[in-house]
């Protein structure tokens, strides 16, 4: 039977922690921690974590943008470009889960839990991109595809095939 975890807010403090996943998840791809904490400042209640026994096992990594926000035209450095502190949308950056701790509901429930905030938040518009495996989990979740983003920053990429945009209106 699945183990209990609780979703708890990230802030700067827990930044090795949400590293450790980061770079399990994604190698050489992974975001800088200097990156994350730049998405942190843009939106404080963006990053949230998944944990065990006291473990972070999983997180989500958001920040807000403009409505109009195209994350085809960001690479994963420029956060001050693109972010925007009273933005109406939000850009979910990643949604990492240790791989020993998939299938369990970690990554739809930190979901969740981003797309309740945003609600709460007046946000508008929820968009990430995903991989054709991670899509499905998303469009469970209410996000549509808008197009196929087939040179997305480093991809393709074994752990990220078929980059999508992906998109789900919160508030019309
Ligand atoms: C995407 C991810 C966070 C899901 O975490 P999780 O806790 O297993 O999620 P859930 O248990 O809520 O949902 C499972 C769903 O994840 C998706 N999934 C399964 N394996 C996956 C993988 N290797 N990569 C991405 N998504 C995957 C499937 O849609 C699966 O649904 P299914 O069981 O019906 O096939 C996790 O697989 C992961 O960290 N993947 C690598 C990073 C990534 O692709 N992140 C998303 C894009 S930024």
């Amino acid at each position: 039977m699945p183990q209990q975890f609780e979703i708890i807010r990230v802030t700067p403090d827990d930044l090795d922690a949400l590293m450790y996943v980061e770079r399990e998840v994604f190698f050489e791809l992974s975001a800088s921690k200097e990156t994350m904490l730049e998405r942190m400042r843009y939106y404080p209640a963006g990053t949230w974590g998944a944990v065990r026994e006291g473990r972070m096992i999983g997180f989500v990594n958001s920040f807000r943008v403009d409505l109009d926000f195209a994350p085809e035209e960001y690479g994963d450095t420029d956060v001050r470009k693109v972010g925007r502190p009273d933005g109406a949308a939000l850009y979910v950056a990643s949604l990492n889960v240790l791989p020993r701790e998939r299938g369990q509901g970690i990554g739809t429930s930190l979901m969740r839990h981003i797309l309740d905030r945003a609600e709460d938040d007046g946000i508008r518009r929820v968009v990430l991109v995903a991989s054709s495996l991670s899509a499905p989990l998303y469009a469970r979740l209410g996000f549509s595809r808008v197009k196929e983003l087939p040179g997305f920053m480093h991809t393709p990429h074994p752990i990220f095939p078929d980059p999508v945009l992906m998109e789900r209106k919160i508030l019309e």
